[in-house]
């Protein structure tokens, strides 16, 4: 029998050298409308590209000489030790990339020492993806407060039950971003439709943005106070995501948090927001010592490992990745591993080229910050 003729323009995995090749891999396959909601962002798509541009601008200050043959990304983030520093930022239904989603996912990073923090509007729900991991597995989970505290309140009790080792609450966006590549794309809503959601999309119904219909049930209410209210229903450590200036940094310290997320939501919220290592640069100057105090992670177009590295130089504990890894579970688990391979090995090469041999060496004098420093608020 002839031979199937492959439709796919997907190069082999093997031929995927890096971060933009899984991008354009995604480009040439997912569906018009995945690709839409995966790679678009809030109006102009100005902070994305900032994002993108901020981690070029902070130049490398290698040092030579000291011996660097045997190098470790071993990393201890919540009390959990993990081979690498970074891991998967939550990003909604990843089922429309691969029909395993965050499963594949998840069991990727898992086998590679790595972790996700589980999105709430996630196609699978947190119980189904930790099925997949070795008991026990060390991950996080991202929540949206709903207009309907009762229903976050329940949703909460079930989430603490499967012990994550962080309820990371996203801040940044009360309400949602204006998408304008996801909102052209009508789309039948079966392709994001997911038991989980918290906002039900009606069946049949064709809609714009997926934003919008996936996640108009955040609170655009939620306060400050409201904090003590989520530290009442669980003891886990809690998170702020989106924290986007040293001002409230150091309020996040204040109102008990165990650790910030550096994030502008990858650019889907507000359009010219800064981008978060220009934040990180701003807690330095103005308030070290909440550096010392919480544990602070990075998000928002880490690409390289040299990108990594600098984060962690400039004090970061963690980075996050979120739409490499929705490009990358294209190839099902596989991809997800070889994602982590990739970074892993240029992290490791770009330590090696500054003259660390582990994480806890990284410096603020290993990077040269002059590029940016114009945007500093000192
Ligand atoms: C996101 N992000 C996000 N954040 C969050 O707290 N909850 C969520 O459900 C989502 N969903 C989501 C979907 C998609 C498709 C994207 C691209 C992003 C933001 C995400 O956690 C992270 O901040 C950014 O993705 C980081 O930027 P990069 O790595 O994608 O450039």
């Amino acid at each position: 029998a002839a031979p199937p003729i492959l439709k796919s323009t997907k190069p082999p995995l093997d031929a995927i050298l890096n971060m933009h090749d899984f991008a354009a891999a995604a480009e040439a396959t997912y569906s018009p409308k995945a690709w839409a909601f995966y790679s678009g962002a809030a109006n102009d798509c100005l902070t994305h590209a900032a994002n993108l541009v901020a981690w070029r601008d902070i130049l490398l200050r290698p040092r030579v000489l000291t011996g660097v043959r045997n190098v470790s990304t071993k990393t201890r983030v919540l009390g959990a030790d993990f081979s690498v520093p970074f891991f998967w930022a939550p990003t909604a239904l990843a089922r429309m990339a691969h029909p395993e989603g965050e499963k594949a996912i998840a069991r990727g990073l898992a086998a590679r020492g790595s972790s996700l923090c589980l999105s709430t509007n996630s196609s699978f729900s947190l119980q189904e993806v930790v099925a997949e991991l070795p008991r026990d597995y060390p991950v996080m989970y991202q929540l949206y407060v709903n207009k309907d505290r009762a229903v976050t309140e329940a949703h909460l009790r079930g989430i603490a039950k499967l012990r994550p080792r962080a309820i990371v609450v996203t801040v940044d966006l009360p309400v949602v971003g204006k998408r304008e590549a996801d909102e052209r794309i009508k789309t039948d809503v079966a392709i994001a439709s997911a038991d989980n959601l918290q906002q039900k999309v009606e069946p049949g119904k064709k809609v714009g943005g997926l934003a919008r219909a996936t996640g108009g049930f955040i609170d655009a209410d939620l306060r400050w106070e409201d904090l003590a209210w989520l530290r009442g229903i669980t003891d886990i450590p809690l998170f702020l995501k989106g924290i986007q200036s040293a001002a409230d940094a150091r309020r996040a310290y204040e109102a008990g948090c165990a650790g910030i997320y550096l994030s502008n939501h990858g650019g889907r919220a507000v359009d010219t927001a800064q981008p978060a290592i220009i934040v990180l640069l701003e807690i330095q100057a103005q308030c070290a010592w909440v550096l010392e105090r919480m544990e602070v992670f990075v998000d928002g177009g880490v690409r390289r490992g040299t990108d990594v590295l600098k984060a962690m130089c400039l004090g970061a504990s963690a980075v996050f990745l979120g739409r490499p890894f929705l490009y990358a579970v294209g190839y099902g688990q596989e991809g997800v591993e070889h994602a982590v391979d990739l970074l892993r090995d240029e992290l490791e090469t770009a330590m090696q080229m500054c003259g660390i041999t582990e994480l806890g060496q990284a410096h603020p004098g290993l990077v040269n910050t002059a590029l940016v420093e114009g945007r500093v608020m000192r």
